[in-house]
């Protein structure tokens, strides 16, 4: 269909969709019925959408997720976001180059009466704390309607194919996200009281305690409901550097609903920037669709995301430069290549250390703010509000889910005004779910040198559980108290050991348990590796490079057997045959060669100051920084003399970069007065609150 699609993938199918025809600048297109426009752009090889009017500067995706508006299209002359808008047949796109002229009007335009409704929970948010919330309402029989403006339920969850960490009895830990978000939205289904309203966007909270919904992007509704969860999930924030606007920089979750939801190859060599779990779990997810992960930048001296996960990154091939950060993005039309330099202990970019790497993506992964807004608007007028999951308080799905669970739990006891007491401990358990990486300990392996065991090289404190789930023998134990603690396999004496069934292989999330055999070869016991890579790029007879948890390359060793059961979940065990000297150290085999991670040969400098802070409207860091230094500390003053914060994102994507700026100025943040708030949160046209028939079946029949 075209070369950017993934037709293989070891964990995801492409689904099975009708293939449909589309127009860019009047070239035919093939599509995929049920996906977005940005993919099926993306699908062949475009990502170039518009050229902004202030200085035709090319631009791209950089949310994929409706919140930075800068994936505009025109769609039949009118202005849409190619990342939430489906495809139709025949569909006729064009890039808005500078200010485009708006299509006349075809007739007068049909207005009808704007539906209002009053309804006991309305839920924003379709994700893992929107749906557990819905499940917990819907069981007990309360009217809910949960929206979401995507196209299917899930959030987060559907982009994530990697198994999830957290607790196994409580919050399906072991399994992969994907299909995480499907059990939950099979159950939510078969609640008769909770509506589902797919593709449909909360557009503000109003002071008479109604919520504006744009159902289906066509019909506008009014909803009163008598407690309102804010269950939007959270934004990607974005960084100021040196060509940061250009097409091909863009947040990782961008990335992950390109290539996971979407299937689609978004790029061909990848720079991270960010060592959280987004950032590493990108690269992971990238080196699965065959994408090469040329390095990835943190500025801190060690990754904050879960060790496990930098560790799988490390021992694949991916390089990982901490105590650095990206100087610019290098490129004429898009991303062609990326500098990076080391940092000193103020976060200074250190002269002499600057390094280049051929790449054509960048991806920003250095956090995420919770999309608060209609939490914030509804608390001042006095509304019934909940929030759960990252639009609370950033922190892993899993612990998303459990917090949806409880608030959905509070708003029964909130609606009843009393109710079904929640357990006590169970804020304590939501608690240790959201709880950040504790302490590490030096890596230490078993003294035995036969029989079978298991060998964990799992050595950070995280909140996880599940191997200590599926031992049959019960040999290996967590504190029960608090599943942060590290797991030990504990064999017992004078009882059944270890049979080597490797189920804690196959489900640990981190893909930290190994398993050594020295029943049949003392000398070269079999050590046993998860890997979720296409099956075919590995089998029996295969030599290959073993490293240890940190990256260190240990040796070349014999793959000896390939285990691909339907019972370890897309999992493949790999045996390899090694030297008892290191057989206990090996905890991965390495996927990407060391080519790809070379620098380049000089740095490449970019002399062009366009450190972009509001991409809407192209401002700079120097307008903003200059402003500052004559003494702005009013963003409404910022926002007057230059137009930032005035796009139509709504100054979601570069507000908190304005504070960056003032922090870097030495302005404390209580000097700084934020620019004021209006109740609509997301661009929509006018026309919506008129009632207006939806302008897309007026022009050119909907195409
Ligand atoms: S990329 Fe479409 S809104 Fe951000
Ligand atoms: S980035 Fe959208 S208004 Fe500034």
């Amino acid at each position: 269909m075209s070369e950017y699609r993934i037709e293989r993938h070891p964990i995801l199918s492409p689904p099975p969709a009708q293939t449909l025809e589309i127009y860019w600048q009047g070239r035919k297109l093939s599509a995929r019925e049920g996906e977005t426009i940005a993919s099926a752009l993306f699908a062949h090889g475009i990502r170039i959408f518009s050229y902004h009017p202030k200085d035709h500067a090319p631009q791209g995706i950089f949310c994929a997720n409706g919140q930075c508006s800068q994936c505009l299209v025109l769609a039949g002359g009118l202005p849409v976001k190619a990342c939430m808008e489906l495809v139709r047949p025949g569909m006729r796109l064009e890039p808005v180059d500078g200010l485009p002229e708006l299509p006349r009007a075809s007739g007068p335009t049909a207005m009808r009466a704007i539906d209002e409704m009053g309804v006991p929970v309305l839920i924003i948010g379709g994700g893992p704390a929107g749906l557990s919330a819905a499940i917990e309402l819907g069981r007990r029989g309360i009217e809910t309607i949960l929206i979401d403006d995507k196209h299917r339920l899930g959030g987060k969850l559907v982009l994530q194919t990697h198994r999830f960490f957290g607790s196994y009895d409580l919050v399906f830990a072991g399994t992969r996200g994907v299909d995480i978000a499907t059990k939950l939205e099979k159950e939510v289904r078969t609640l008769s009281s909770v509506r589902i309203w797919l593709q449909s966007t909360a557009l503000g909270v109003y002071s008479d305690g109604k919520v504006g919904v744009l159902v289906e992007g066509k019909r506008y509704v009014l909803v009163k409901p008598q407690a309102l969860l804010v269950a939007a999930g959270a934004r990607e924030k974005n960084l100021a550097f040196q060509g940061n606007s250009l097409p091909g920089v863009y947040g990782a979750g961008a990335f992950q609903t390109l290539v996971n939801r979407d299937l689609v190859r978004s790029a061909e060599k990848l720079f991270i920037v960010g060592g959280g779990n987004v950032g590493l779990i990108a690269g992971y997810h990238a080196l699965q669709a065959g994408i090469a992960v040329v390095g990835l930048v943190e500025a801190l001296p060690e990754c904050s995301g879960y060790k496990v996960h930098r560790d799988k990154l490390c021992r694949f091939g991916v390089p990982i430069y901490t105590s650095h950060t990206i100087l610019s993005a290098n490129g004429r039309k898009s991303v062609e290549s990326v500098t990076i330099a080391r940092v000193d202990e103020r976060f200074r970019p250190v002269p002499g250390t600057e390094r280049s790497f051929a790449c054509d993506t960048i991806l920003i992964a250095i956090g995420l703010d919770p999309v608060s807004e209609f939490y914030d608007k509804a608390s001042e007028f006095g509304m019934k509000v909940f929030a759960a999951g990252d639009a609370e308080e950033i922190a892993e799905a899993s612990a998303a889910i459990f917090s949806g669970k409880i608030k959905g739990l509070e708003i029964v006891r909130a609606l009843a005004e009393g109710g079904e007491e929640i357990k006590p401990e169970w804020y304590a358990t939501a608690a240790i779910l959201k709880s950040k990486p504790g302490t590490t300990e030096p890596e230490s392996y078993p003294a035995e040198e036969s029989g079978v065991f298991p060998v964990l090289h799992c050595t950070q404190e995280i909140p996880c559980d599940p191997c200590t789930t599926v031992c049959k023998q019960g040999l290996i134990q967590i504190d029960p108290s608090d599943i942060r603690r590290l797991p030990r396999f504990k064999p017992r004496e004078g009882e059944k050991g270890c049979t080597g069934c490797e189920r804690c292989v196959t489900i640990c999330p981190g893909l930290a348990v190994t398993v050594v055999d020295y029943r049949q070869d003392k000398e070269y016991p079999t050590v046993t590796v998860p890997y979720e890579f296409l099956k075919d790029s590995i089998e029996t007879g295969d030599v290959v490079t073993v490293l240890d948890t940190e990256g260190r390359e240990l040796g070349d060793v014999e793959v000896v057997g390939v285990r691909a059961v339907k019972a370890n979940d897309r999992t493949i065990l790999v045996k390899l045959k090694a030297p008892k000297a290191y057989a206990k150290k090996i905890a991965g085999i390495r996927v990407q060669e060391d080519d790809v991670t070379k620098p380049m040969a000089r740095y490449i400098e970019r002399v062009k100051d366009d450190t972009i802070v509001c991409r809407c409207e192209r401002v700079t860091a120097a307008d903003v920084r200059a402003l500052i230094r004559q003494g702005a500390r009013d963003i409404n003053e910022i926002k007057a003399v230059t137009r930032a914060c005035m796009g139509s994102c709504g100054a979601k994507t570069c507000t908190p970069l304005l504070h960056r700026l003032f922090r870097e100025e030495g302005v404390a943040e209580k000097e700084i007065v934020d620019q004021t708030k209006r109740p609509l949160f997301m661009e929509v046209s006018l026309g919506v609150f008129a009632g207006c028939e939806d302008e897309r079946e007026r022009h050119d029949g909907g195409i």
